[in-house]
């Protein structure tokens, strides 16, 4: 009886686990396509004017490629927050949109 008790348990941790995988899963595509959107058009002026990000189908060539320099999330939240040399501060991003297209930034600066 008890071990019947103790497989159903097993069965319910492992379907929740799996739920959750999905979710995660589907969250982090859907950031991922949030991110390359912001990249393309969301942020003005858009970065793919200036920054080449394969990933994104971006070739603008005013800034560093963000292929070759692969910037960490952070160095992209330090760019989009202070500027830097030609680059204009985005300041009128939400602190959720420049945690979306800086992490998507790292990401898709190395794949
Ligand atoms: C008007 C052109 C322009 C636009 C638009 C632009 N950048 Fe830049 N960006 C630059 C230039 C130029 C540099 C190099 C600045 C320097 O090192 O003097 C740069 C540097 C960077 C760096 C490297 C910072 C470092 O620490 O070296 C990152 C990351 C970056 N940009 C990301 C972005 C993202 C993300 C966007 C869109 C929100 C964006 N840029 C929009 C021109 C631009």
């Amino acid at each position: 009886m008890q071990k019947k008790i103790f497989n159903l348990f097993v069965r319910i941790i492992g379907a929740v686990a799996l739920v959750s995988a999905a979710a995660f899963t589907s969250v982090a595509s859907a950031n991922d396509d949030a991110g390359k959107l912001l990249f393309l058009k969301g942020a003005t002026p858009a970065c793919a004017i200036c920054h080449t990000l394969e990933a994104a189908g971006a070739m603008g060539a005013v800034g560093p490629s963000m292929n070759e320099l692969q910037p960490d999330a952070a160095r992209v939240v330090n760019a989009l927050k202070n500027g830097i040399g030609q680059m204009p501060a985005y300041t009128s991003l939400t602190p959720e949109q420049v945690k979306i297209l800086s992490e998507y930034v790292a990401k898709a600066s190395r794949q």
